[in-house]
């Protein structure tokens, strides 16, 4: 069993996501009687690909390519692939055939499977696993069972360069996989609750995704950092998002932000503007709570985040707590429709608000702004049922 992939440590960004170290595109290679790869390759970085598929085997002798995941970064280089793997059939789900055609209008031989089909490639046998829309609607696992191995695809992947194949020799990346997770798995969470357990009924030697290290040690470890973020992964922390002009809602943020450390918790302040939104709907996801601060401008909120609005509601999240703080000049605005957009359409529930006419002028000012911190905290604590029991 090889790995065949493309590495890209350059990379700083992956469907939007951050990347800041790099990403990989995974590929596997199983050398048998009838050699597989299992799946294909990123065109950008196909001729690395071929250069290391090459070391391993001549392309030509290669019997099946699996494809358990149509999206370009997995296929983009397939069509040149199969002129070098004359032999090959390609290997998919009835939707993945339908989705290669349309895409690269292949005319090559395919094999469709279905959940529990097997082939045997000589010594090694493989089987697939339907994982529909984890993360698109054809998506399949394949299982290689003697070595028990599965080819998970794009699910418990990280958006990380290679820097070991096997993630027991990575410095960890806890941080990217909660990334990767919030935009591709989070707003697919039926399906992926559905896929994590079908790899849970699995005995699992190696667990090989299309992103990202290898496992081979502590397995369960990236399930259940999986299973954790699948479900309401709430940490002792308070995400503080603010936009602003004049600056008086960054000088508001640094103080409700050391309210929110006296009380205890971690306070992750982000300017809206020179933030990643994915970063911010992965911390929204692991927060207790939420603060957004805004100017009032041209009689609402910064127009940015209607962006993060919707960045946020794909987290299909439980109610959560906020806050909203704001400034204005000659009229308010920005504090009362954050405050109606995050009740009403984001179902969250606000427990402070204050606003401050250009801004905190007074030591004063500055001191309610610690207490508003600090009291969103409290009550945040008070309402934690965890934290009512530890006490009775
Ligand atoms: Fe790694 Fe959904 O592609």
């Amino acid at each position: 069993m090889f790995w065949i992939g493309s590495d890209n440590p350059d990379g700083r960004s992956f469907h939007g996501i951050s990347t800041p170290r790099g990403g990989s595109y995974n590929s596997y290679l199983i050398l048998d009687d009838k050699p597989a790869l299992i799946d294909a390759a990123n065109k950008p970085f196909f001729s690395g690909y071929l250069r290391s598929l090459q070391s391993a085997i001549d392309p030509s002798e290669i019997a099946y390519i699996i494809i358990n995941h149509a999206e370009p970064d997995h296929t983009g280089a397939l069509t040149q692939l199969l002129t070098l793997c004359p032999k090959a059939v390609v290997v998919c789900s009835e939707k993945g055939k339908e989705l290669l055609v349309a895409a690269y209008g292949l005319s090559c031989d395919f094999l469709v499977v279905s959940d529990g089909d097997e082939i045997s490639l000589g010594k090694y046998t493989l089987r697939f696993i339907a994982d529909p829309m984890v993360h698109w609607p054809e998506t399949i696992m394949t299982y290689c069972v003697e070595k028990k191995a599965l080819f998970s695809g794009d699910l418990f992947g990280t958006e990380i360069s290679h820097e070991a194949l096997f993630a027991d020799e990575m410095q960890p990346f806890d941080d990217l996989t909660r990334d990767y997770f919030a935009l591709v798995m989070r707003p697919l969470l039926h399906s992926v609750k559905r896929a994590i357990d079908k790899a849970k009924g699995l005995e699992l030697s190696f667990l090989c995704p299309s992103h990202g290290p290898v496992y081979r040690k502590d397995i369960d470890k990236i399930i259940q950092r999986y299973e954790y973020l699948s479900g309401d992964p709430q940490e002792d922390k308070v995400l503080v998002v603010y936009e602003t002009i004049w600056s008086s809602n960054r000088d508001m943020a640094k103080k409700i932000a050391c309210g929110i450390q006296d009380a205890g918790f971690c306070a992750e302040v982000y300017r809206l503007s020179e933030s990643n939104m994915v970063e911010l709907m992965a911390q929204a996801l692991t927060s207790k709570g939420i603060i957004l601060g805004s100017l009032t401008i041209l009689g609402g909120y910064h127009p940015l985040f209607e962006t993060l609005f919707c960045f946020l509601k794909l987290n299909c999240q439980q109610a959560k707590k906020a806050a909203v703080f704001g400034t204005y000049g000659w009229s308010s605005a920005a504090v009362s429709k954050l405050t109606k957009r995050l009740e009403e359409d984001l179902k969250y529930d606000v427990l402070e608000k204050i606003d401050m006419r250009f801004g905190p002028k007074t030591p004063e000012d500055l001191n309610d702004l610690y207490g508003f911190g600090r009291s969103f905290v409290e009550k945040i604590k008070a309402d934690d049922p965890a934290r009512k029991s530890d006490k009775g």
